[in-house]
């Protein structure tokens, strides 16, 4: 049976009233980590600063130890980019990751491709580091970029690892998508929580002597 003209208007009405009504109530989320492509958890209400849902999939290597995961998580919209991210220090040091975000009560409950990993050199260089419980690296490695890694950029700032929150900083070649992210930012990642007060990105160079 079809509902009647009265019912419907009733319905939209209602439903405009529940949409309004949500608007500045905490939104709620799907929250997990988990190894592999795919994680499930249950739906929590998200802090009154967090006004985004995400799922992330990634694929790391950390001194040629290479893991896949996927998180799940409430976060600032600010600090929330969807796309893909690639990020290279080291032939044994990167990650890429593919990240949705979005604004609705259980948006991310779903999963998410892995990213492309492309990791054909595409002849830019990048200085590089890796300095866990450090604040600065000055970057004398050269780390060869990939795929469509176009930037060079600087990251520095705390861990979050549970209740230690240890420095880290890093230099190394990322995609052009890096620099959505400003200091200031509170970004997951496949293994921790990252908070950073320092995101430089600038352009790879041309690297010298190749005469172009
Ligand atoms: C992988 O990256 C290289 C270097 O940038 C590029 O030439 C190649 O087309 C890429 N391959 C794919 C499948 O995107």
């Amino acid at each position: 049976m079809m509902p009647s003209r009265r019912q419907r208007t009733f319905l939209l009405a209602f439903t405009l009233l529940c949409t309004l009504w949500g608007l500045g109530y905490p939104l709620r989320c799907e929250v997990c980590r988990s190894d592999g492509q795919k994680c499930s958890g249950k739906l929590k209400t998200c802090d009154s600063d967090k006004d985004t849902c995400v799922i992330m999939v990634g694929e790391s290597s950390t001194k040629g130890h290479k893991s896949v995961g996927t998180i799940k998580t409430c976060m600032k919209s600010k600090d929330c980019f969807s796309g893909i991210v690639s990020t290279t220090m080291s032939a044994h040091d990167y990650m890429v990751s593919n990240t949705h975000c979005c604004q609705t009560d259980a948006c991310n409950t779903g999963s998410l491709p892995p990213p492309p990993n492309n990791r054909t050199e595409n002849g830019l260089v990048c200085p590089s580091c890796v300095a866990p419980f450090r604040d600065s690296c000055s970057g004398s490695q050269l780390a060869r970029c990939v795929g469509s890694e176009s930037h060079c950029v600087y990251l520095s700032g705390n861990v979050h690892a549970g209740i230690i929150k240890p420095k880290f900083a890093t230099r190394g070649c990322a995609t052009e998508s890096v620099c959505n992210t400003k200091a200031g930012a509170e970004v997951p990642s496949i293994t921790y929580e990252y908070y950073l007060n320092r995101a430089d990105c600038l352009p790879a160079p041309r690297p010298a002597g190749r005469g172009e």
